[in-house]
């Protein structure tokens, strides 16, 4: 019989099709909301495999409501959503879509950079909103120039290197903070500088996020280290919200510690249109859209296939999230 496979969303082709292929599976139709915890705890009981996307919390209690599930394949690169430990100890393949998406977010994070630093999105408002009342004059929404400034990178995995590559090109200095110095980085980026976290925070004119949630990034951005920030800099965040503490930013905006931020994440999501960062214009807000390029999300569905494949077939998956779990359950070839 054909493995069966739990999928929490209608992801993009080739995903699956693919899928449909080798495995019998059962599909959440919605390409909008996830299935609730009931459901998918009720859906998993006799899947071998789980596709599952960041908004499905997959636990414990999960994993034990499927006692042949083999492989969680993520469709996203980060994994928080997933508790790692207790997938490894139950021999289960943590798998995500690392790579994928790189370039998709750099571009978006530049975006956000240029728009936040120029004020793309208020001068829209203020045209709509019929503000627009005044000849040309050299006043109206000045911000600063980004050549010669220094850029502040918060980790600097493949997200980080992209986007560094990306803002090279602006003619910026580039100081970044991660847990090992990249010397192969430094080589083809001159412009590049390893730093600790405090001396980026309080150099850099933008600092950009670039690290996976963990437990030792949860809040890494709190209020000591946001009052550490040049008044004129400005804070963005495409990496997870809850890096960042929100309740600490809102305060530094509301008492001018930093001149402004742009992110795409946040602690809750949907973030309420009633809360407080929506108060700000110097504010640029995404719903967590950074890797949403069509290219991006195609090769999101096609790479969680694949690993989710892989595993089943008793072969090594392209991005293996626990390699820990090879010695508790080590992969034996299948046929399919
Ligand atoms: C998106 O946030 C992802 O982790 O892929
Ligand atoms: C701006 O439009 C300029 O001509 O300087």
């Amino acid at each position: 019989p054909k493995p069966k496979v739990y999928v929490t969303r209608i992801i993009p082709e080739p995903g699956l099709s693919m899928l449909r292929e080798c495995c019998e599976i059962e599909l959440h139709e919605s390409k909008e909301y996830p299935p609730s915890r009931e459901e998918l705890i009720k859906k998993i009981r006799d899947k071998d495999a789980l596709l599952c996307l960041l908004t499905d919390k997959i636990d414990a209690e999960v994993m034990d409501a499927a006692p042949n599930l083999k492989v969680i394949s993520t469709y996203s690169v980060g994994f928080d959503h997933i508790d790692i430990p207790e997938a490894t100890k139950r021999g289960i393949y943590v798998t995500h879509t690392p790579g994928v998406l790189t370039d998709a977010v750099a571009e978006f994070t530049v975006g956000l950079i240029l728009a936040v630093t120029r004020r793309i999105v208020e001068a829209d408002k203020i045209i709509r909103s019929g503000q627009w009342d005044k000849p040309w004059n050299p006043y109206f929404l000045t911000g600063p120039e980004l050549k010669g400034k220094t850029i502040g990178l918060i980790g600097l995995g493949r997200i980080g290197v992209a986007t560094a590559k990306r803002l090279s090109s602006f003619e910026v200095k580039i100081l970044y903070y991660d847990l090992e110095r990249r010397w192969d980085v430094e080589t083809v980026l001159p412009n590049m500088q390893f730093a600790d976290i405090d001396t980026v925070l309080s150099e850099s004119d933008i600092v950009s996020i670039h690290v996976p949630l963990t437990k030792d990034t949860y809040h890494l951005i709190n209020e000591e280290k946001l009052k550490k920030m040049k008044k004129t800099a400005y804070l963005i965040n495409t990496a997870r919200g809850p890096v960042v503490d929100t309740e600490a930013l809102v305060k530094a905006l509301r008492e001018g510690w930093i001149a402004g931020a742009a992110l795409d994440v946040f602690e809750q999501e949907p973030l309420p249109p009633t809360h407080p960062l929506t108060k700000f214009d110097n504010v640029v807000l995404a719903p967590h859209i950074a890797s949403a390029t069509i290219e991006a999300r195609q090769r999101m569905a096609e790479l969680a296939a694949r690993n989710l494949i892989a595993v089943l077939k008793g072969e090594m998956p392209p991005a293996l999230v626990n390699k820990e779990v090879l010695k508790i359950r080590p992969l034996e070839k299948v046929k399919m």
